[in-house]
C-alpha cells in the first residue's frame, strides 16, 4: 500500500505517448529535474498513470514516483480474451489505478461495473483513484445530489477497512478542456458533497482516510490555488502531466504553494 502524504500529484498520460522510447525519455528527464530541484520535494513526489504496456518498463526508472494504471478492465483471472486483471497490473509493478475516469465512463461504463472494478483493484492491493463528477451544473444544485448518489452507489459495497487505500477525484466533466475552467470555490462545494457521501457510507473515521483530489483542468499556474482554496488533498492532471517541464513545474508549485 502507498503511504500517502498530501499533496498527491497524479498525472494521467491517457493515450500518449506513442513510443516506448518517448515514455522512458520523459521519466529520465523528470527524475533528473526532481533530483536537481531547488524546491525541496519528498522522496516520492508524483504518481503517474500510464498506458499499461509501459508500466513494467517505467517502474524501475521512476525512483521518485509511483507508476499506475489508467483503468482496469474489471475481469477476474480466466477465459477473458483481451482483458488484464487488477492482480496482473499489480504484478507488473502498478501501485495504483485510476477508475471511472470520465473518458472511460463515456464508453458506457455502468455503476455496477465501476463498483466491481473498485473492489478488484482494492483487493489486488492497488491504491484506487475513483473519479466522480457531473457533466453539467444546474441552478438548483441537483448535481450535488447526483454526485453523492454516484459516490454511494459505486462505493457502497466496499469493505470499510479498504477505504484507507481509496482516493477520490472530483472531475467536473464540464470543466475539462473548457475555455473557462472551474474555480477553486466551485471545486470546494462539490468536495464537501463528496466527503459527506463518504462519511455517510463509512463513518467519519474511515471517510477521513480518503484523500480527495481535484481532477478538472489544472495548470502549473492554477495548481496552488486549488490546493489552498479548493478543499482538496491533491490534483489529478491530464495534459499538464503529458509534457515533462509542465509536469515538473506543476509538482513544484503544488509543494511550494502560491
Ligand atoms: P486535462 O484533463 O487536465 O487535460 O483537462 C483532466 C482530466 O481528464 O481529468
Amino acid at each position: 500500500m502507498i503511504k500517502r502524504t498530501p499533496p498527491l500529484i497524479i498525472g494521467n498520460w491517457k493515450a500518449t505517448p506513442n513510443l516506448k522510447d518517448e515514455a522512458t525519455k520523459f521519466i529520465k528527464q523528470l527524475e533528473k529535474k526532481i533530483t536537481s530541484s531547488k524546491v525541496k520535494l519528498p522522496k516520492k513526489c508524483y504518481y503517474l498513470a500510464v498506458p499499461e504496456i509501459f508500466i513494467p518498463i517505467l517502474v524501475p526508472l521512476a525512483k521518485h514516483g509511483y507508476i499506475g494504471s489508467e483503468t482496469i478492465p474489471g475481469y477476474k483471472e480466466g477465459q477473458e480474451t483481451g482483458a488484464t486483471t487488477a492482480r496482473q497490473l499489480a504484478s507488473g509493478g502498478a501501485m495504483f489505478s485510476i477508475i471511472a475516469h470520465s473518458e472511460v465512463r463515456r464508453r458506457g461504463e455502468t455503476e455496477e461495473e465501476r463498483a466491481k472494478k473498485v473492489e478488484q483493484s482494492l483487493l489486488a492491493g492497488l491504491t484506487s483513484v475513483v473519479c466522480f463528477g457531473e457533466k453539467a451544473r444546474d441552478k438548483e444544485g441537483k448535481y450535488l445530489e447526483e454526485l453523492e448518489s454516484d459516490v454511494k452507489g459505486t462505493l457502497g459495497n466496499i469493505k470499510r477497512e479498504l477505504f484507507s487505500n481509496l482516493i477520490v477525484a472530483y472531475e467536473p466533466v464540464w470543466a475539462i478542456g473548457a475555455a473557462v475552467p472551474a474555480t477553486a470555490g466551485e471545486c470546494f462545494e462539490a468536495v464537501i458533497a463528496i466527503r459527506r457521501a463518504l462519511a455517510s457510507l463509512a463513518g467519519i473515521d474511515h471517510a477521513k482516510k480518503v484523500h480527495v483530489l481535484y481532477g478538472g483542468t489544472v495548470t502549473r499556474d492554477s495548481a496552488a490555488a486549488f490546493l489552498e482554496e479548493g478543499g482538496v488533498n491533491g490534483l489529478l492532471l491530464g495534459r499538464a502531466s503529458q509534457e515533462v517541464t509542465s509536469f515538473f513545474e506543476t509538482i513544484v508549485s503544488s509543494y511550494r504553494g502560491k
